[in-house]
């Protein structure tokens, strides 16, 4: 059993005051791009993952854990609990998302691994409540399954579909080494302290809105927007370089992607986005640069 799944670029990153629990209320405008991972489940003696890089695709897969850690080995086993069955099944992901490249690939690969073991359990996706289970695992689970553009509230798992047109088309500049997603929101509550900055309570951009309805390339570049950049920017100063030469080589908007440390650049169109990627790729300042589309679908079985 087969699942394809998709990264994500958060269009509006919105990180509102910290809660008691840890966690930020957040405005959260994810969207789904079409640079996917796939994780295949198969029956085995005991629960274990392997990890590969997909083909052509320079992810540090070495990063990946392999142990109880693992997010996708950890669906499996919420779901396998749920379901009362053994969790007994070896998870082979193959990566072509980032690892702890603020694109969710980790969320991704666990959406995938509740979608598939469903599957081979002979579940029914919606009885299993797989959403529930995905907000169980992290804040990004639910929009890996969902996919399309939605916002998400609360910590994010709270979602709603957002309409939009047409597509866009992306450029993506990896870097080397990731970023802890805790350290960066860390970073931008000892920023925000530090400049005497009340956390404010964020609100859904409506230019960003109408622009995804409008399927307007340029009005969205100028409406993305992330309260973490500052933070992922402090942790990696190199990636303002990056930022930089994206914007001069003519993108319609760039921003880090989440916790960062990948950065996204919008274009015009495919072919526009044909020569940015090269054009950055030129300019040595990523350790890969990527094109994809958004809107795509989330988890699907292949
Ligand atoms: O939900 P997830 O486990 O992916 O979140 C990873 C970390 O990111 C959390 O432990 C927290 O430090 C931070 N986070 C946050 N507010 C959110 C989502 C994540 O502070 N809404």
């Amino acid at each position: 059993m087969t699942v394809r799944v998709p990264a994500k670029v958060n269009l509006q990153l919105g990180v509102g005051p910290l809660r008691d629990d840890g966690y930020h209320d957040l405005v959260n405008v994810f969207h789904a791009v079409s640079l996917f991972d796939e994780v295949t489940a198969v029956p085995a003696r005991e629960p274990r993952v392997t990890v590969e890089a997909a083909p052509d695709a320079q992810v540090a897969i070495q990063d990946v854990p392999v142990d109880g850690g693992n997010l996708a080995l950890r669906a499996a086993r919420l779901l396998a609990g749920r379901l009362g069955v053994e969790p007994d099944v070896e998870l082979r992901i193959r990566k072509a998302i980032p690892v702890a490249g603020g694109m969710a690939g980790g969320s991704a690969d666990a959406a995938a691994a509740l979608l598939a073991c469903a599957r081979l359990w002979d579940a029914d996706p919606d009885a299993a409540g797989l959403p529930e289970l995905a907000a169980e695992i992290g804040s990004d689970v639910p929009f890996a399954l969902l996919g399309g553009t939605a916002v998400g509230l609360g910590r994010g798992e709270r979602l709603t579909p957002v309409e939009t047109s047409g597509t866009f088309h992306w450029v993506f500049a990896t870097a080397d080494g990731g970023l802890s997603t805790p350290a960066v929101y860390a970073e931008c509550d000892r920023l925000r302290e530090a400049g005497g900055e009340a956390a404010p309570w964020p609100r859904a951009s409506e230019e960003l809105m109408k622009s995804l309805a409008g399927g307007d390339a340029r009005a969205l570049g100028a409406a993305l927007a992330n309260d973490l950049q500052p933070a992922a920017l402090m942790l990696r100063p190199s990636l303002r370089r990056t930022l930089d030469a994206g914007r001069e080589l003519g993108a319609l908007g760039a921003l880090v992607s989440g916790s960062g440390p990948t950065t996204a650049f919008l274009a015009g169109s495919a072919g526009h986005a044909a020569d940015l990627a090269a054009a950055l790729a030129q300019e040595g300042v990523a350790r890969q640069v990527v094109r994809a589309h958004g809107p795509v679908p989330g988890a699907t079985v292949v």
